[in-house]
């Protein structure tokens, strides 16, 4: 059965939604409850297809796992198997985050390589450098991520780019090796500062994640937590891209506008209203947009999971806006779909030019990656007439119940399954 998504464009956004909790924080988090010897609770744990793919490869490795409402319950002590199986281990990028806890388990890991949105070249060269460092002999054998260690050491870590994969996986190696780690030039996403407090509220000791230097003292006893997942930061600047698309008034609840300041500052620059107070962020616009330039980075930068959502907002501004992705070099092929829409955009390697349109039109497009779903969902909401989006497996993989949420602001939005979708 496969599902696409109709939209019929023209309604306003209006009236209040509540975010979900962090698609890559709740990818990481789960697999470090393996490395505790006793049961933790993770709330605000998002329902999304990528979460029910670890649930099941931390069932295969031996957890006991309940999910309900938001609230993951896992017990890691019958954890007896280090080698998922390629059917699950394939279908999800997060899934190499087991290395470095299986490592840590067992000395040993055997991980399919990872799968997730394919966002062209995605070397996974620097967790290679991070696991060698702290002592393990890894490499790629038949697909297979083959990770072993006599022993784990603390170790200094030179990332050569801030990646996010990296450090994660190098924190979650660190921990379990004892002496200092010091990762050097490491990832400042919302994620990996909710990863490292996981850790702490285990009984590690992390210190720096934020800024591009964590220090972790490894090879404590770890025990199972309590523990919240952040809000999503890039749900919660979707639906705020979303809300000024439609000319709407949307109260986005259960946030963190720290975290959405590049956005803001971006939709601010386009004329769009955007007031925040303590876990609220209010966005209001009159669809008068202004062009402006965009370039993606690491955090505190643009981030590269907004830049479709923001580039499809920029085909309906005044003027030229100027798109440069530096983080993933396929991240404009669905710029096509957009231009089946009416959107005129011309691609010169990793710059984007964007020059405004009157208004799109409905058309049936088809979502290329996760975030390119997100992206033609907005270009749907504003367009004149219906928009039939297929393939949108890879959106509903990272977003909660987006189109339940969209439809309580008045979205015309609606999921439909067929044998032909
Ligand atoms: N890179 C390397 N070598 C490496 C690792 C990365 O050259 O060993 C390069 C990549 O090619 C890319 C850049 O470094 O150009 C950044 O990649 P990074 O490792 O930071 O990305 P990732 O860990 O694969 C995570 C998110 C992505 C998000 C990026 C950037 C998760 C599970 N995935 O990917 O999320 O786009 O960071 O912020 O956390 C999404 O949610 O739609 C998504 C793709």
């Amino acid at each position: 059965m496969k599902e696409k998504l109709r939209i019929v464009g023209g309604a306003r956004l209006e009236g209040e939604v509540m975010v979900s909790g962090g698609k890559n924080a709740a990818v990481a988090i789960l697999p470090a409850t393996l490395l505790a010897d006793s049961p933790s609770v993770i709330e605000n744990v998002p329902d999304i297809d990528d979460v029910h793919v670890l649930i099941k490869i931390m069932r295969y490795l031996g957890a006991e796992v309940e999910f309900a409402d938001n609230v993951l319950r896992v017990d890691p002590r019958q954890v007896d198997k280090f080698d998922p199986p390629y059917e699950l281990a394939s279908r999800m990028r997060a899934s190499y985050y087991l290395v470095p806890v299986l490592l840590g388990n067992f000395m040993r890991a055997e991980v399919p390589l990872p799968g997730g949105c394919d966002l062209g070249l995605r070397p996974i060269d620097q967790t290679l450098k991070g696991m060698r460092a702290l002592g393990v002999d890894v490499d790629i054998r038949g697909g297979t991520l083959s990770a072993k260690a006599e022993e784990l050491m603390g170790a200094d870590i030179f990332l050569e780019m801030p990646s996010v994969g990296a450090t994660v996986n190098s924190m979650l190696a660190a921990v379990s090796a004892p002496g200092m780690t010091c990762i050097h030039n490491a990832a400042k996403e919302p994620h990996i500062v909710d990863l490292a407090n996981f850790l702490s509220s285990m009984g590690a000791s992390v210190k720096g994640a934020g800024t591009d230097a964590i220090r972790i003292r490894g090879g404590r006893h770890l025990h199972g937590a309590n523990y919240t997942v952040v809000p999503d930061q890039i749900e919660t600047g979707t639906l705020m891209i979303a809300a000024a698309a439609t000319g709407g008034d949307v109260v986005i609840t259960g946030a963190i506008p720290t975290h959405m300041e590049a956005l803001s500052a971006k939709l601010l620059e386009m004329g769009v209203h955007v007031t925040s107070e303590d876990d609220r962020i209010r966005v209001r616009s009159n669809q008068n947009f202004r062009a402006v330039n965009v370039k993606t980075q690491g955090y505190p930068g643009f981030p590269t999971d907004l830049q479709q959502p923001l580039t499809a907002l920029l085909t309906v501004a005044n003027g030229t806006s100027i798109v440069t992705e530096t983080i993933f070099e396929s991240r404009f092929k669905f710029l096509d779909e957009l231009r089946k829409m009416g959107a005129n955009t011309r691609v010169i390697e990793t710059t984007a030019i964007i020059t405004g349109v009157e208004s799109l039109a409905g058309a049936r497009v088809n979502a290329t990656d996760l975030r390119a779903g997100a992206a033609l969902v907005i270009a749907a909401l504003m367009a004149d007439g219906v928009t039939e989006i297929s393939n949108i497996s890879h959106l509903m993989r990272g977003y909660e119940r987006i189109d339940e949420k969209l439809r309580s602001l008045g979205a015309e939005i609606e999921l439909v399954r067929s044998e032909e979708a």
